[in-house]
């Protein structure tokens, strides 16, 4: 038997621990892990010069943009960050231009990406005016549902609760995850109003509008109302302690309720709000101290679940204004959070077990991803391959993505990532991309 490529030399990373060995690959899958004198017979031998080889990673939070706001991101830019930045499938936002919510907007999106994607890609829907589209849109190959509680985006009304109950208990029926951004749309709203007049336009003031229990009351809100489902609930960009404790409960009460932190809240803070200035207005925003030590007491005890870069790309111009209610909020993080997870992990502030179960094995579960997130005989040959030997300076000028910002540019950090393959196919080598547009696959919901 002669396959498709091997790659000799690697340090992968397989069922918890980095062991020496060879991987064969044939037609986007691993063939056989083993010794290279156990190999079979290639053509293509992939020396990978005793870097790690990762399980290829997830990022579950993407805004890829394109359509009407191509001009900040768009397919191509979009998805050769991420295989840049070490992600081989992402799934993207629906807070696009048309609003992804129906199955003709799902359909057009996936055809628009079919032809520019260089990774895989699998899609969110906003929740559709009418709850009974749910089920053809998911027919359509949505892999989840996302519902942006603090303003209205989607075509359901968020101050309508049994509107919310219904779409609720069709996304339950249909097995999909629904990913929550949680915040009160009721409350934000007047807390931004009553600073707007009193002409408070600072830093600060996004801020205080963005409060803590702006967020703890959505998440309360949102557990209340699916009690009685089976929703599948994952919490978006966590911020906050008592949201936290929140989520944690329901847990506990045995229901299907998992969340998400990304690297800005777990390593930046309000403290940081004066030096980065607009780069780091996002919501939910930067918190105190305190609130972000809850969260790595979260990431320690494993009641968070994942690390969602939230990669939200702006123009220059977007994040420029002095006045903070213009401020585009989001900051790209798709070539950031590999190195600085990675970091992390070189310090012994997270365990590399804990890394991978973040960024690919338990987004897997919970998206059902099948197939990915370990590097196994028979599961897709999606590898992430870092040095985890060299320090180098995050660089946004080098950034793949239409957004070259960053509040951890200059930062000193380790796990450059050197190659990503998808689906056996090398798509980032060395600093450039080196696949077709097209390369990547769209993944639609598994129906079984
Ligand atoms: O910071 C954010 N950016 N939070 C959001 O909820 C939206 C996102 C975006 O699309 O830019
Ligand atoms: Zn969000
Ligand atoms: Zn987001």
């Amino acid at each position: 038997m002669i396959v498709d490529s091997i790659l000799t030399n690697a340090k992968a990373y397989l069922n918890g621990k980095i062991i020496e060995c060879s991987i064969a690959i044939e037609e986007g899958k691993i063939s056989k892990i083993g010794k290279e004198t156990q190999m079979p017979k290639t053509d293509e031998k992939i020396n990978v010069q005793g870097h790690l080889v990762l399980p290829g990673l997830i990022d579950e939070h993407v805004h890829l943009r394109d359509e009407g706001k191509a001009y900040k991101e768009d397919f191509s830019s979009g998805t050769a960050a991420a295989a840049a930045g070490g992600f081989t499938t992402v799934l993207d936002m629906p807070n696009n231009d048309p609003v992804t919510a129906s199955p003709q907007t799902l359909r057009e999106r996936m055809q628009l990406a079919q032809r520019k994607i260089l990774v895989n890609v699998g899609f969110y829907s906003e929740f559709p005016s009418r709850t009974q589209e749910i089920a053809d849109i998911v027919a359509e190959g949505a892999v989840a549902f996302k519902l942006f509680m603090g303003n209205q985006i989607g075509g359901l009304n968020l101050d309508d609760d049994s509107a919310l109950q219904e779409a609720l208990k069709k996304v339950a029926e249909q097995k999909v995850p629904l990913a929550v951004h949680a915040e009160d749309r009721g409350m934000l709203a007047t807390n931004e109003e009553k600073l707007k007049q009193a002409q408070k336009n600072g830093l600060a003031d996004f801020q205080r509008a963005h409060t803590e229990t702006v967020e703890v009351k959505a998440i309360q809100r949102l557990l209340k109302l699916s009690e009685n489902t089976e929703a599948r609930l994952h919490f978006c960009h966590l911020s906050t302690k008592e949201g936290l404790n929140s989520i944690v409960a329901a847990k506990k009460a045995q229901r299907t309720i998992t969340c998400e932190v990304t690297p800005n809240h777990l390593l930046l803070s309000s403290d940081d709000l004066q030096r980065y200035g607009q780069l780091v207005i996002m919501a939910p925003p930067l918190r105190d101290k305190m609130q972000v030590n809850a969260l790595w007491q979260g990431i320690e005890d494993g009641s968070i679940d994942t690390i969602g870069s939230d990669h939200a790309p702006h123009a220059a111009s977007e994040k420029a204004s002095s006045n903070v209610w213009e401020v585009k909020v989001g900051v790209p993080g798709l070539e950031t959070t590999l190195p600085l997870m990675f970091t992390l992990v070189k310090k012994n502030r997270l365990s590399m077990q804990n890394m991978v179960k973040l960024l690919a094995e338990n987004v897997v579960e919970i998206y059902s991803l099948n197939d990915r997130g370990h590097i196994q005989e028979g599961k897709n040959a999606d590898f992430t391959i870092v040095d985890y030997r060299t320090q180098y300076k995050m660089d946004v000028s080098k950034f793949k993505s239409k957004a070259k910002f960053s509040p951890y540019h200059g930062w000193d950090v380790w796990g450059k990532v050197v190659k990503t393959i998808v689906n056996g196919q090398t798509i980032f080598d060395e600093g450039e991309i080196v696949a077709k547009s097209g390369s990547g696959s769209i993944i639609r919901r598994d129906s079984g």
